[in-house]
């Protein structure tokens, strides 16, 4: 009987305290969070969007870091490392709703094809994922068609993510770099 009230007490102190807080971000929320894990449902969705990697002109949104001596001689630009700050949109067009960024960086890192190691988040800026973040990490053989890249986890709507995001690139640029690129990202979370 005791316990039972003790329960119903402690119901009710917790529940309307931590009801607003369940998509907050401060840490008593996210331990809120993680207390109730053993009771969601995982879901999966379903994420489309375009990358704007904008090398040339006066705004550039992927900037080189460093190079190596050798990096202007290699045919895959193995030993460069690079900054990206690119905007992601609903549609091809540069003009496009912008819904997030990604950021991060990446470097060459094949001596037999381009392929990049990327390592970068990204920012949702819009709508219901506005402040959640996505990080992504893995291997970008960007001439071919498909590449198949890791979500390996996430913060606020995303907290414990993990899934795969595939690139295309739709448009490249080859003498100067730019690209859009087409993201589909199927995504476990909670
Ligand atoms: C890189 O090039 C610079 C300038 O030519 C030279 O001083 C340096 O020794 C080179 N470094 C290596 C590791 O080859
Ligand atoms: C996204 O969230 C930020 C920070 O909370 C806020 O300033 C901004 O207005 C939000 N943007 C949209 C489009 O909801
Ligand atoms: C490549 O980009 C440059 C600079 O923006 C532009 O002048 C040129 O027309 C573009 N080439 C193609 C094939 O789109």
């Amino acid at each position: 009987m005791d316990k039972v009230i003790y329960t119903i007490l402690m119901l009710c102190l917790i529940v309307p305290a931590t009801l607003p807080m369940v998509h907050g971000n401060g840490p008593s929320a996210t331990v809120n969070w993680f207390k109730k894990l053993a009771h969601k449902s995982q879901k999966t969705t379903h994420l489309h969007f375009y990358l704007h990697d904008i090398v040339s002109g006066p705004s550039p949104t992927n900037i080189p870091i460093a190079v190596a001596n050798s990096t202007a001689q290699s045919p895959t630009y193995f030993g460069l490392i690079a900054a990206i700050d690119d905007p992601l949109t609903l549609g091809p067009s540069p003009d496009s709703e912008i819904v997030g960024r990604a950021q991060g960086l990446f470097g060459s890192t094949s001596l037999e094809e381009i392929a990049f190691h990327m390592s970068f988040d990204i920012v949702f800026t819009k709508g219901r994922y506005n402040g959640s973040t996505l990080t992504v990490v893995g291997r970008n053989p960007f001439l071919r068609e498909y590449r198949e890249l890791s979500i390996v986890g996430g913060s606020g709507v995303f907290r414990l993510a993990r899934g795969t995001a595939v690139l295309n690139t739709v448009k490249y640029n080859s003498t100067w770099g730019d690209a859009v690129v087409e993201y589909n990202v199927m995504v476990l979370h909670y």
